[in-house]
């Protein structure tokens, strides 16, 4: 496995994680999967690449809210991993924390997914990236750079994630580039977080007016690994949602 290109991708089990495992095996590489809570579809999809492809997946089980489980999980990528590529820190607890009721753990919990995860993994691979002179991509969300009313923690969490991509970006240089994604709305929440209403309301400000696909962002990923001269960049990925 290790003679292959490796990519890590956090939250990979499914929606947009699992079409950017999908889309980086296609092109050859091998995947580490994390997956927290989704088993089942972190084995099925381990099992999907596997048969293509000998040897090109396996997976690794973390909370990444709970500190044991994540050393745990990251002593054991470093005990079994001898390349990296690319990092994408796509994994992201995604919660409405009106003001009114937020919370400290909330705003912890949240940070722990959308920043503080990404910030300790990019610490710990680096030496890894280094030696292959990989890059990280880490995933936040188009809408951070103007304010997301009633999501306020994730989106400042979302807004450290992007601070340290630039401020990264410029440390780990030229050794290992750092981008991000920001996409606009690629798969909606689960069911009953957002009306049909509001749904079409966010469409209707979209300049493409619809949404998007995940493999959007799954080739936008790609596109960053290979753009060989980029880094500390922030890429929307939105269809024209977002002034600016
Ligand atoms: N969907 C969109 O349209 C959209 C829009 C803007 C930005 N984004 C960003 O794009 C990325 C992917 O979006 P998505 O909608 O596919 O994400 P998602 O389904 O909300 O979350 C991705 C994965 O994060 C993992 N995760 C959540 N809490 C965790 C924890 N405590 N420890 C470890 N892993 C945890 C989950 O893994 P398990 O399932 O294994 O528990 C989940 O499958 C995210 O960073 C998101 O913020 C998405």
């Amino acid at each position: 496995m290790d003679k292959e290109k490796v990519v890590l991708i956090t939250g990979g089990a499914k929606r947009i994680g699992s079409y950017i495992a999908r889309y980086f095996h296609a092109k050859g590489f091998n995947i580490i999967l994390h997956f927290n809570s989704s088993a089942k579809e972190a084995d099925q999809l381990k099992s999907d690449l596997l048969s293509i492809r000998k040897n090109s997946c396996r997976t690794i089980q973390a909370n990444f809210s709970d500190e044991s489980s994540f050393k745990q999980a990251l002593k054991e990528i470093l005990d079994s991993t001898e390349r990296l590529d690319v990092l994408i820190n796509n994994a992201s607890g995604f919660y409405p924390t009106p003001i009114e009721s937020a919370t400290k753990e909330q705003w912890l919990t949240l940070l722990d997914t959308n920043a503080t995860v990404p910030l300790l993994l990019i610490k710990a691979l680096r030496p890894l990236l280094e030696d292959s002179k990989g890059c990280v991509i880490n995933i936040s969300d188009s809408e951070v750079s103007s304010g997301i009313p009633e999501y306020s923690l994730y989106a400042a969490a979302k807004a450290a994630l992007e601070s340290l991509t630039k401020s990264l970006a410029k440390e780990l240089a030229p050794y290992v580039r750092i981008n991000a994604i920001a996409p606009g709305i690629i798969l909606w929440p689960e069911e009953g977080v957002l009306d049909e209403e509001k749904k079409a309301e966010i469409v209707n400000k979209t300049a493409l007016g619809r949404d998007g696909e995940p493999d959007d962002i799954a080739s936008a990923a790609y596109l960053l690994y290979r753009s060989t001269y980029m880094t500390g960049q922030v890429l929307k990925i939105d269809g024209g949602r977002s002034p600016g």
